[in-house]
């Protein structure tokens, strides 16, 4: 696993079997903000109280980290469940070796030193889980809700396994009704997938590049106000 520096001066890698960094080149730490927490609005849910995130291939944690940031900028008192799916254990022990500009970070390398327990962390504002597995599989026993999905595969080209209707039908099963999911691809597959499963999907920002990313969700027309 070869490390790069990428615009934005945040460290990723780059994943020879996939042929594929884990991030956009153009800035992972922007990526994670700009793709993933602030447009799933983060900061609105962190308002009620409670935030529920499904962390879909975990990575480098760089997207739960930034909506940790924004969730507690504003309310610090919110508590915050993330739920995160990732089946290799390589890139977990490489959360130690980076230091992304992201607040929140050094709760992501307390949960994977297993400083709690194995890839399980909480404290009183949260309780932080790493699924290791297969996330096709893992994704079936959960059966709960979540307010906010980071759907961060490698790409549909490289990864088609988790862009199947199937996989966002699962998720489609999780999401709360006025709840977000955010991936970075707008391919026309990976989007007609997601609308065969029940999402409305609509453009994301278009970070680092002029494609938009995607966001999809039950219900769009009642996130004016979430409490
Ligand atoms: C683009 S990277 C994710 C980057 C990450 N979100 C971050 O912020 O660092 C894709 C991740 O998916 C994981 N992955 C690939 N196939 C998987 C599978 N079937 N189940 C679970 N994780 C998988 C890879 O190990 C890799 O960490």
């Amino acid at each position: 696993m070869r490390e790069m520096t990428t615009a934005d001066g945040s460290i990723t890698f780059f994943n020879e079997q996939y042929d594929e960094p884990y991030h956009s080149l153009t800035g992972a730490v922007e990526e994670a903000f700009g793709k993933y927490a602030i447009p799933c609005r983060a900061s609105e849910y962190a308002k009620s109280g409670k935030v529920r995130i499904l962390d879909v291939c975990f990575g480098l944690g760089y997207n739960s980290a930034a909506a940790l940031d924004m969730i507690w900028e504003e309310n610090p008192d919110c508590f915050v469940e993330v739920t995160a799916l990732e089946n290799d254990e390589a890139i977990l022990r490489k959360v130690l070796e980076v230091n992304p500009r992201i607040d929140s970070y050094c709760i992501i390398k307390n949960s994977v030193a297993g400083i709690m327990d194995k890839y399980s962390y909480s404290e009183p504002r949260l309780l932080l889980k790493i699924i290791i597995g297969d996330a096709r599989e893992e994704i079936k026993k959960l059966d709960w809700k979540f307010d906010l999905i980071f759907h961060d595969p490698f790409s549909p080209k490289k990864c088609p396994e988790l862009w199947t209707e199937e996989f966002f039908r699962d998720e489609r099963r999780l999401i709360s009704d006025q709840g977000i999911l955010a991936t970075f691809s707008c391919a026309r597959m990976v989007r007609d997938n997601l609308a065969r499963s029940g999402f409305i999907v609509k453009d994301g920002p278009s970070i680092g590049r002029k494609a938009p990313s995607t966001l999809a969700s039950p219900n769009f027309l009642n996130q004016e106000k979430i409490s």
